[in-house]
């Protein structure tokens, strides 16, 4: 038999439906916030996530999905949305009206992994991107969205760490100071860092095989070669952060695994006993030289992307259910093959209404028709036979009261909108 590809999933009932209901959740919210939804291809070229991510990252050198198409162009389907987002700013010149421009996205992004619980191949992400702002008032707002959806979803076991990264300047003395350090250690470190070395020291601090080195351990910290500027925006971010009464850490273990940040970098986690190792639900950050880099006039910009599959596992882990009910507020069914086409009719007019009606499609006879409403919840049933036909009236019953009605078959909308009156979905 077939099987989906290793660390994909099939998503449906209940998982499907919180999609849905998130989705709306978030188009919500997006627009409270003045944000505008993108969507931008699921595969760009390889060269763009090289530039943009970093070709020393994880990400890039270990875990891209790389093709060449039938032209033979070199591409990769996207790890991340950040890239792509900034790309299309470049190519359609929407950094002329980025005073800020505020983006959205959500997708599926993928990365080959080695999957486990909350781990992925193909996940799917919420991301959000702002360009033309290097006030640290954006960096809080980017942060307290985050903090609101979950709020707002209830979620209760999250944590925010935060860290600085400084700006270009600071990083540039941090690194001298990394090649300084590192150089009587190259010997001591592997291969991946020797190339990291030459490349981006930096990434030496993220390497797994080299953690518990002791040389990395008394590593310079990036924190003290912060410059007056640097350390006086993060202050701002935390300022900011403390009138919104938002509660973090500073971490100053956070560098993230992606290349374009500058200044403050954050991670929410979930918090929440025994929730396993994947516990990371977003991570985002300032990132004022990718535009720049990736061939765009210089542009400030600020993000996040929350991982949708760890959020719903968290949000499992608390017992959080947010799929709507979506009831059936008719089902309708014909006493005989007969009225299968008057039945047909009045459900699609039933519909046009804006009522939620399913029918009967495989000529059941009344039990299990009485049945299969049950199993669907079904507030009202409908049932046409010869008779009703004729007099162009309904046999309506109220599947709760057990009551029957024959109404007029031009008074059913009337009928419907006043037995199911607030809950009625229109
Ligand atoms: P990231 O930290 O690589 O950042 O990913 C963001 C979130 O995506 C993670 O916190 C995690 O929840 C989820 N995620 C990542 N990899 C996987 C996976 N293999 N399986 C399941 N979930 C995963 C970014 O992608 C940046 N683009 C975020 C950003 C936007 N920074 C600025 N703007």
């Amino acid at each position: 038999m077939l099987q989906k590809p290793k660390g994909t999933y099939d998503r449906f009932g209940k998982d499907a439906d919180t999609m849905l209901y998130f989705r709306k959740l978030v188009e919500a919210l997006m627009d409270k916030y003045n944000a505008k939804y993108f969507e931008t291809p699921l595969f760009e070229s390889s060269e763009l996530f090289h530039r943009g991510v970093g070709e020393t990252t994880d990400i890039v050198s270990k875990e891209t999905y790389d093709f060449k198409d039938r032209g033979d162009r070199n591409l990769t389907l996207r790890p991340e949305g950040t890239a792509g987002i900034v790309r299309s700013l470049i190519e359609n010149k929407l950094y002329v009206e980025a005073k800020p421009l505020k983006a959205w996205y959500l997708g599926p992004m993928f990365r080959y992994e080695r999957p486990q619980a909350g781990r992925f191949r193909e996940f799917y992400q919420f991301g959000y991107e702002v360009f033309g702002c290097d006030s640290p008032m954006m960096d809080a707002e980017v942060i307290s969205i985050v903090i609101n959806l979950f709020k707002l979803l209830g979620l209760k076991g999250v944590k925010v760490n935060i860290n600085t990264l400084g700006d270009k300047r600071s990083r540039e003395d941090y690194r001298t100071a990394l090649l300084d350090y590192f150089k009587p250690h190259l010997n001591e470190l592997c291969d991946d860092c020797k190339k990291r070395y030459e490349k981006n020291p930096l990434r030496i601090l993220d390497c797994k095989v080299d953690s518990n080195n002791p040389i990395m351990k008394n590593a310079p910290k990036m924190v003290d070669y912060l410059n007056d500027y640097s350390k006086l925006h993060f202050q701002k971010v935390m300022e900011y952060l403390d009138a919104m009464k938002i509660e973090y850490t500073v971490n100053h273990n956070i560098v993230r695994g992606l290349d374009y940040y500058t200044h403050t970098v954050f991670e929410v986690e979930a918090d929440i006993k025994g929730f396993g190792s994947q516990n990371v639900l977003a991570g985002g950050g300032r990132y004022n030289n990718l535009v720049e880099n990736i061939g765009g006039p210089s542009t400030p910009g600020v993000g996040f992307a929350i991982g949708l599959e760890r959020l719903f596992l968290a949000l499992q882990a608390e017992n959080i259910d947010i799929c709507e009910n979506k009831p059936v507020e008719v089902y309708a069914f014909a006493a005989s093959e007969n009225e299968q086409v008057y039945i047909a009719s009045l459900v699609n007019s039933l519909r046009l209404n804006g009522f939620n009606v399913d029918m009967d499609y495989n000529n059941r006879n009344f039990k299990s028709n009485f049945k299969r409403a049950d199993k669907l919840d079904a507030k009202f049933i409908i049932i046409v036979g010869s008779s009703e036909v004729e007099s162009n009236t309904l046999t309506v019953k109220d599947n709760q009261t057990k009551e029957e009605y024959k109404i007029k078959i031009d008074d059913i909308v009337e009928f419907l909108d006043e037995k199911l009156g607030d809950n009625h979905e229109n």
